[in-house]
């Protein structure tokens, strides 16, 4: 290795935007390798061999046939898609599935889901240690658990092989099967203990990432603290905690192309810092989208979520009654849950023109309402990080989050000594339940009645820095570390 100016890196990752997403891990694999390359970090990034992924990868892709990987035979399609360098494991028999990446038609999981993710880390532990076509990394990144295993197939196989980061974008999900399905892997039995890929009985692929990558991150600072407590680290908070010296947490950025006001091809109108009455016509659109009445004193408050208990917004439904009475409204878009689903919708039917529903997965909506809204509400559990402030930062729209994770993080509460310091740029409440949620939309809706304060807090909001440049350095950083430790 000559120096951090030519590092090359395999990304590991089962979601990338704009090919398939269900989350923000999707988001984050997919900015990485642009943020990356001004840095002289060459990223390829590999994934599944889903329809969307096969379909995206351009014309003249390379294909060669792979060795036997469980599953089946399967194909390497390489090439760029989307000006994106990318691997597809093509496996028809594993991943020619459409819809959710990793549900079946019946809502649940592929009960074959061990094989698909297992065939994938294998392949991914290959190239890194025999390269492809001259290319090989010096570093192997696994985003999330449907990676782990590689960092189990990379200590445990063929020496030399390159070392590994492992982010964990969310511990929720952890990839666990019973332990017979360690033998199709070809994973060694003498492995199976909880110092190993055991997760209390189970065969654990984050585990595996956990326990045999060189290096740990996650995607706040905040996040990696608390996932080394019991309340956080469900059940895994003892292996993080033991590695604290190689645990990091590096925050999200946000692509600041696709989340531009001034240019935003999916909104009303394009707006800055400088021209606040653009918003304005944003509000009125969003309004309109919802039937919400758009005259109310009140701040027009929005919700751009998956509907599930992480998010929190059965706090909101409890919230709900405060919120209306200050004269505010609300917008919201997302599936889930549902329980959430019909509590939000009947929510709207009992307050027409006041609350305002989607249920469902909508991109373009989505950039409407963080360029309408007043404020976005994140009244998460647990948030790794979060993407949704940021965009809401970016636009001006004031995000009042629970005190947790990267929200702690990127938002900082009007409380008394920020306003005096001039530096607030949201809200945060804490503990973690509907009433200081209800308090945090009061001292919302009362810095909203006072125009001068509010249109302040919305220039300083966006003007607050939400790209990659930090945390892509503290990637690289990192990779150029791990090599050094290696060499
Ligand atoms: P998570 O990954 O836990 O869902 P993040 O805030 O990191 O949370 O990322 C969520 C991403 O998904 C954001 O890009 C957000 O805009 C998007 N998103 C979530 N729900 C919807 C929806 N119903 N329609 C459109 N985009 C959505
Ligand atoms: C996860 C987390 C979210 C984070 C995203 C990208 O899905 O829930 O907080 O922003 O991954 O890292």
């Amino acid at each position: 290795m000559d120096s951090e100016k030519s590092m090359k890196v395999l990304s590991v990752a089962s979601e990338c935007v704009p090919f398939v997403k269900t989350g923000g891990l999707a988001d984050v694999v997919g900015a990485l390798p642009g943020a990356l390359a001004p840095l002289g970090v060459e990223v390829r990034v590999l994934m599944p061999g889903y329809p969307a992924m096969k379909a995206a990868i351009s014309e003249d892709a390379k294909t060669q046939e792979l060795g036997r990987l469980p599953g089946g035979r399967a194909r390497l399609i390489s090439g760029p898609a989307n000006g994106t360098d990318v691997m597809v494991l093509d496996s028809p028999r594993l991943f020619d599935r459409p819809g959710n990446p990793y549900l079946g038609p019946d809502g649940k999981d592929w009960p074959d889901n061990h094989l698909r993710y297992g065939a994938f880390c294998r392949l991914a532990a290959q190239i890194a240690t025999e390269g492809l076509d001259g290319w090989q990394p010096d570093v192997v990144h696994l985003h999330d658990w449907q990676a782990g295993l590689t960092a189990a197939y990379l200590k445990l196989g063929r020496q030399p092989a390159p070392p590994s980061l492992i982010t964990i974008h969310n511990i929720a999900f952890q990839g666990l099967f019973p332990p017979e399905a360690a033998t199709p892997l070809g994973l060694p039995k003498a492995e199976f203990h909880p110092e190993g890929f055991e997760y209390f009985g189970q065969l654990g692929f984050l585990k595996a990432g956990l326990v045999y990558a060189d290096r740990i991150s996650t995607v706040s600072p905040t996040y990696a603290r608390e996932l080394m407590s019991a309340e956080f680290g469900m059940g895994l908070e003892g292996v993080i905690a033991a590695r604290r010296a190689e645990v990091h947490g590096i925050l999200n950025g946000i692509d600041l192309e696709v989340w531009n006001p001034e240019s935003d091809p999916q909104i009303a109108m394009g707006f800055s810092a400088k021209t606040p009455a653009r918003k304005a016509k944003n509000r009125v659109a969003l309004a309109q989208r919802f039937k919400l009445y758009a005259g109310g004193a009140g701040p027009l408050f929005c919700v751009v979520s998956r509907l599930t208990r992480q998010k929190g917004l059965d706090l909101l439904l409890e919230a709900l009654p405060r919120l209306l009475a200050r004269g505010a409204s609300l917008a919201v878009l997302g599936s889930g849950d549902a329980d959430l689903e019909t509590g939000f919708q009947a929510a709207a039917s009992d307050n027409p023109g006041r609350v305002g529903v989607v249920i469902g997965y909508d991109e373009p909506l989505s950039h409407l309402m963080q360029a309408g809204a007043d404020s976005i509400l994140v009244p998460s559990r647990f948030e790794p990080c979060g993407l949704t402030q940021l965009y809401g930062l970016r636009y001006g729209t004031l995000p009042l989050v629970a005190r947790t994770g990267g929200l702690a993080d990127t938002v900082i509460d009007a409380n008394e000594a920020a306003l005096q310091a001039g530096v607030a740029t949201g809200f945060q409440f804490s503990p973690i339940a509907a009433a200081p949620l209800a308090d945090a939309i009061d001292r919302a809706c009362d810095a909203f009645a006072d125009k001068k304060l509010w249109a302040a807090m919305v220039r300083r909001a966006m003007r607050h820095p939400v790209g990659w440049e930090t945390s892509a350095a503290a990637y690289a950083k990192t990779y150029a570390e791990l090599i050094e430790t290696a060499a």
